[in-house]
């Protein structure tokens, strides 16, 4: 959730606190609520924090003015204690000896908070975090040296971390650790570096080393050593050179990162389709092989892996049972050694989908995922990973990772239907040719689409609440454009499958009220048709996306997008979304919210 930093340099070149308020720009996806930087300078600890957006606190506080070679940042999603100078981070000892940055949170941190107070340490925050410097004081205090007193810490605090620790006696020095949280490092000539993602620090360096939970990092500007938490034993490992690109995670010409990132949805299918073939067969094997699928992901990567549901059963004859991460209890009993999980999820950090993973694993499931970010720790405890390869995704709502997680779904789908002989030649070889042609497809209709989203949003940014249509797996197009809205729009949006709509959610249409429909040419279409006029005889607004060549259903709807056609069923969930995902940004930008930081959301979420 929250985005963490840290730099030891030896270049004076560029101002550390120039570094820093950089990093946090490009890390402010992750928390935006407050921010702060510490250095280590010759006269102690400079602590500089506000809360209030990056851009505003950093030009207030004057942050790239700041100078130094040892320096840590922090942007904040509020846990405990709402946004406020005092909670914001880092926080420092009550001596400032010790000053820390923390992305998790500490569960028992009332009961160490009490400890602390007998002592006679004042807390200043109402954090959770603000634990943690005074307990590495209180060692260190004590004739500990600060690896000794971070083995102490881990030993006693419960919960979840990514910290990031540096200390008036060591003042080149950064210590860096992490459990359940992220954590990546870089690794430069002109100095090393620590965040919670690879973006924080690409303008300096491509040479990463994704952390372990457990692990300590001891950055100092010419060298790093990692560590084994609790033995102390040194790891020998290399960065790897990232292919991301600085650019990758820049606006490029863009009001927004989101419509950036829509607009980049051809590219980043087109180099999936270019550069990955046998993984996918290979999870098709393992679904063959299993006695049964279970599917696990949250938000918007549920609604990705959904695309295995409703293809799995029908192309591989198998049973597929989809399970919310944060659910994971009410599936788990089910899990076994015929069992495969196939994960869902971008970042790989996903703490639901962390520990359900986790516990599949030690009731002995296999485990395929398909993931974004390389070396995650996700891809760690996976059998076999398929990357999507949609470069870094910095609005907070996911749009290409979206469509290119659907689509790696959908390959498997298309391996698994080769090897079963599932579908006849025609079909198979037409659900080929929508696999080569969807980059283009999509393409096509961000092109089309987008004055056209542009104009409605005009119209739906005066609604309060909508609904999302579609039978069979056109519902994943629904419940992922109802989601795009209500995250970054704030209109309530329902998805329902249309079918159900009748049995009681109609009961709220009125005159103009908005329903989405999504109605390709595949074997629910003729049933839209019903649902359609339903919704109208009640006086809704319905608003389609149809086959360009369906005349009939664009007569009867109020307002229809149109996708290429003759792919049918193929796919469709990545196509006819898009139209959804410009109506969302489009009607967000006309609400004056920001669709690439929309309130309360980060786009990691690794608290449970
Ligand atoms: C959707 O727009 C959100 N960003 C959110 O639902 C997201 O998909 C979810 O939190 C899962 O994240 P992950 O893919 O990184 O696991």
């Amino acid at each position: 959730m929250c985005g963490i930093i840290g730099v030891c340099q030896n270049n004076s070149k560029i101002k550390i606190g120039k570094i820093v308020f950089d990093a946090l720009s490009r890390l402010e996806y992750r928390g935006y609520d407050s921010v702060g930087i510490a250095t280590i300078t010759e006269n102690g600890i400079l602590l500089e924090k506000d809360a209030g957006k990056i851009g505003d606190v950093g030009k207030k506080l004057k942050f790239e003015q700041i100078e130094g070679n040892t320096a840590i940042g922090h942007s904040r999603w509020a846990t405990h204690g709402p946004p406020s100078q005092k909670n914001s981070h880092p926080h420092s000892s009550m001596s400032d000896r010790v000053v820390i940055v923390h992305n998790g949170i500490i569960e028992n941190y009332l009961e160490l908070r009490e400890r602390y107070t007998g002592k006679g340490y004042v807390f200043k925050s109402q954090t959770d975090t603000e634990i943690i410097p005074h307990f590495l004081e209180e060692e260190l205090k004590n004739g500990k040296n600060m690896e000794q007193a971070i083995l102490q810490l881990t030993s006693e605090i419960k919960g979840t971390y990514a910290l990031v620790i540096t200390h008036t006696d060591e003042p080149d020095k950064i210590y860096a650790l992490r459990k359940d949280n992220p954590l990546v490092l870089g690794i430069s000539n002109d100095g090393n570096y620590c965040a919670s993602d690879i973006p924080a620090f690409l303008p300096y360096t491509k040479e990463v080393i994704i952390m372990k939970d457990q692990e300590l990092a001891i950055l100092e500007p010419h060298r790093y050593t990692i560590k084994k938490l609790p033995s102390l034993t040194v790891i020998d490992r290399k960065p790897h050179t990232v292919t991301w690109t600085p650019e990758a995670a820049q606006k490029g010409g863009f009001p927004h990162y989101m419509l950036k990132e829509i607009h980049e949805q051809q590219k980043v299918l087109s180099f999936q389709l270019a550069t990955q073939n046998d993984i996918f067969g290979k999870i098709a094997e393992m679904v063959n092989d299993a006695e049964k699928v279970i599917l696990v992901a949250a938000g918007t990567a549920y609604y990705a892996s959904l695309n295995a549901y409703h293809t799995f059963p029908e192309y591989g004859k198998k049973v597929t049972i989809p399970a919310i991460a944060a659910e994971w209890d009410t599936v788990k009993p089910l899990v076994d050694d015929n069992t495969l999980i196939l994960a869902v999820s971008q970042s790989g950090e996903t703490l639901d989908t962390m520990k359900a993973i986790k516990d599949a694993r030690e009731r002995n499931a296999k485990v395929a995922s398909i993931v974004n970010v390389t070396g995650s720790s996700l891809t760690t405890i996976s059998d076999e990973v398929a990357y999507i390869h949609a470069g870094p995704e910095i609005g907070v709502a996911a749009t290409k990772t979206y469509s290119a997680q659907s689509y790696a779904v959908w390959r498997v789908a298309h391996a698994l239907a080769n090897i079963n002989g599932t579908l006849d030649k025609n079909e198979m070889k037409l659900f080929s040719r929508t696999i080569n042609e969807v980059p283009q497809i999509v393409q096509k209709t961000v092109t089309a689409a987008e004055a056209q989203a542009r104009d409605l949003a005009g119209w739906f940014k005066n609604k309060h609440s909508a609904f999302y249509l579609g039978r069979g797996v056109s519902h994943i197009t629904a419940l992922e454009g109802a989601l795009k809205m209500k995250e970054i729009s704030y209109i309530h949006a329902e998805a329902y499958p249309a079918g159900e709509s009748k049995h009681g959610p109609i009961a709220l249409i009125q005159p103009d009220y908005p329903v989405v429909f999504s109605i390709p040419d595949d074997r629910h279409r003729n049933k839209m048709i019903g649902s359609v006029q339903e919704m109208k005889a009640r006086g809704a607004t319905t608003i389609g996306i149809v086959d360009e060549y369906d005349n009939e259903m664009k007569s009867i709807l109020d307002h229809a997008f149109e996708i290429p056609t003759g792919y049918g069923k193929f796919l469709t969930p990545i196509t006819y979304n898009i139209p959804q995902q410009l109506l969302a940004y489009y009607t967000s930008v006309s609400v004056g919210a920001n669709p690439d930081m929309p309130r309360n959301l980060a786009k990691s979420v690794t608290v449970e």
